[in-house]
């Protein structure tokens, strides 16, 4: 392939449609450079994508010690993205490693477990919507409702009392956006993780009922399977990939049911709310690219030869509005689609820990904002809407409604 690769991200480009026009115009691989001027391959079709992910453990790796830029002195030590793809979390283990952690927490986020937050995300949810109806017209969806709701939702999870939710918020935004300096992305992680280890340490001497002393629970049972360290990277890995996910495809799927009312009469007509956030998942996703896959030894993806070593990156955000698996009306939010099948959650070894969680934080978000405000509409041009600078997850940083 001889195209010049592109530069993520691009200047003045939503990083959703990048990845969407790199599938259109170059195919379902594409040579790319991550920030910081990084070489990648980016995979945006559907079969391209379904093809990687069914090699997870087999033919990729997910352990950045398998990255041969890292480690040959092509990259530097203070590349930013280092503090996301070479720590010891879910996301970037293999095999045996990854099992055994995922099976450890796996456990609290069963769809049984997680219904039982149901009544809790309902109470969350009507509380916030007080403080946005209190607020009036041009209200900021995202700062009083979107975005506190993941937050509280994990931070309670796993016991983070209130006054030290907006440390984790702050040091996660930085962590997934693209234009933090290598001193602040260092910051920012460390801070992070120094965070995790007093908050463990806390609940070690001061036990309480929730999932950060459960985890310490299982470490005490069996010291050799969960190390402090691990219990650590676990809180990062549901934290990080936790809340800004779930935050940005509320308010992806909030913009799609506002340009169309259509869809969003239907759904209420129905109240099948579920339906509107698979929908979004598939055509409005949150994760526009993951963290990259390295194969284990020369691939071909789509027909192009990929080296062994080098990075892989799966952009999820073009995947489910493939022409080639959804047809000509991909890009169209449409309801009625249910029934297709979607890669937002990912798929097999690596498939979202957290989909349960997320569906139901959706479900509840939707149902409630659009029944106790029906009238709920932008209170801007939707394309006059400013996107966040990350090319991990996208969704609008600010989002003004009118209530009336
Ligand atoms: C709408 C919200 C969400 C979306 C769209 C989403 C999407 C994804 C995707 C696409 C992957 C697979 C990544 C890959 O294969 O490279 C993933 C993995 C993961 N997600 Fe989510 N996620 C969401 C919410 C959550 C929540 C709420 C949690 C935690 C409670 C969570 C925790 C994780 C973890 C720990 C992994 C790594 C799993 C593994 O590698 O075994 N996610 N997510």
């Amino acid at each position: 392939m001889n195209l010049p690769p592109e530069q993520l991200p691009v200047p003045g480009e939503r990083s959703v449609r990048t990845v969407r026009r790199l599938r259109d115009e170059v195919g379902p691989i594409a040579p790319v450079k991550l920030p910081g001027g990084v070489p990648a391959w980016l995979v945006t079709g559907y079969d391209a994508i379904t093809g990687v992910l069914a090699g997870d453990d087999v033919l990729y790796s997910k352990d950045a010690r398998n990255f041969t830029a890292l480690h040959d002195g092509r990259i530097p030590a203070d590349w930013p993205m280092r503090q996301v793809i070479e720590g010891e979390h879910l996301l970037i283990k293999d095999g045996a490693d990854h099992r055994r952690l995922r099976g450890l927490v796996s456990r609290a986020f069963t769809p049984a477990r997680v219904q039982e937050l149901a009544p809790r995300v309902q109470v969350l949810a009507e509380d916030l919507l007080d403080g946005l109806l209190a607020e009036g017209d041009g209200a900021d969806l995202v700062r009083c409702y979107t975005g506190p709701l993941p937050i509280i939702v994990i931070c309670e999870l796993f016991g983070v009392p209130p006054a030290e939710r907006a440390g984790i918020r702050a040091w996660t935004q930085v962590l997934v956006s693209h234009d933090a300096t290598p001193a602040d992305a260092a910051r920012a992680g460390a801070a992070l993780l120094a965070y995790l280890a007093e908050h463990v340490e806390r609940r070690r001497s001061d036990p309480a009922d929730d999932l950060t002393t459960g985890l310490i629970r299982v470490q005490d049972a069996d010291g050799d399977r969960l190390s402090a360290d691990e219990l650590r990277w676990i809180l990062w890995s549901v934290i990080v990939a936790g809340h800004e996910t779930t935050m940005h495809l509320i308010a992806n799927a909030v913009v799609a049911l506002c340009a169309d009312r259509d869809q969003l009469d239907r759904v209420r007509e129905r109240g099948d709310w579920a339906a509107a956030v698979e929908e979004a998942l598939r055509a409005r996703n949150s994760v526009v690219n993951t963290v990259p896959r390295y194969p284990l030894r020369d691939v071909r993806i789509a027909g192009v030869r990929v080296g062994a070593g080098e990075a892989v990156v799966v952009g999820f955000g073009a995947s489910g509005t493939d022409p080639a698996r959804y047809g000509p009306q991909a890009e169209r939010f449409d309801v009625e689609r249910r029934a297709q099948p979607h890669l937002g959650f990912g798929r097999g070894t690596h498939f979202c820990l957290g989909a349960p969680l997320a569906r139901l934080e959706a479900r509840i978000a939707l149902s409630t904002l659009f029944t106790r405000v029906p009238k709920l509409r932008l209170a801007v041009p939707e394309e006059e809407l400013l996107y966040t600078s990350s090319i991990i997850t996208e969704g609008p940083r600010v989002l003004p409604v009118l209530l009336t």
